[in-house]
């Protein structure tokens, strides 16, 4: 059984599609063991308590400085102790300490075909104005692990999702999130629940 703990700071749609995904059979020998948020008004902790999983606030708002909310993030997490951290929508960057005691077993949904649109400054419907804005006819949505860079590390899989005539960036979220973000994720945690993901050399194999 694969524990997993999900992070978020918003909608939780993501979370959403986990949750039913793992209720249809799409996602097998898996268990959220906890939702952690940053954002004590995220609706997602909202879906995590309709479900009785544990809904944790972790915010940088409560601690004197960063370097105290990375330790105190990571020890909780620590005490955790998930196989998996899935960040779903989640807006706070991981400390390094975290990514070095969970190296590989981080993973992250960006909207948008990494590596274009991503990093600092590139997170939900900024990602889909910055698209808008370049014309570009396909976008869509990436899963991957994570390393200590924003939005980088091995690539697990993507999904492509055209751009139409008219799209405003509300609306290209929208449909970046139905058609891609949540079939990929789900996926991803069922293939690595299932022993389907292999990373070698910063690759991963066996996700198409
Ligand atoms: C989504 O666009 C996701 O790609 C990004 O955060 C946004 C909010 O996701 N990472 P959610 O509705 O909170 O899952």
């Amino acid at each position: 059984m694969l524990r997993i703990v999900v992070c978020v700071s918003g909608g939780g749609t993501n979370l959403q599609a986990i949750l039913d995904a793992m209720d249809s059979g799409l996602i097998t020998n898996t268990e959220i063991i906890a939702v952690i948020s940053n954002n004590a008004g995220a609706k997602a902790l909202d879906r995590a308590r309709a479900r009785n999983i544990p809904a944790i606030l972790m915010s940088p708002k409560a601690y004197p400085d960063r370097e105290a909310f990375n330790e105190a993030f990571t020890a909780r997490m620590c005490e955790l102790a998930p196989d998996l951290v899935v960040l779903a929508g989640f807006l706070v960057k991981i400390p390094v300490q975290m990514v070095e005691r969970f190296g590989g077993r981080i993973i992250n949904i960006h909207p948008s075909l990494i590596p274009s649109f991503c990093g600092v400054g590139y997170y939900g419907l900024k990602v889909h104005e910055k698209v808008l804005e370049r014309g570009v006819k396909i976008t869509g949505a990436t899963v991957h692990f994570i390393n200590e860079e924003m939005d980088e590390g091995p690539i697990i899989a993507q999904k492509a999702v055209t751009v139409e005539e008219g799209d405003t960036p509300e609306l290209l979220q929208r449909r970046v999130m139905e058609q891609a973000e949540w079939i990929l994720l789900p996926k991803a945690i069922d293939d690595i629940a299932n022993g389907r993901i292999k990373v070698k050399d910063g690759k991963v194999y066996g996700c198409l």
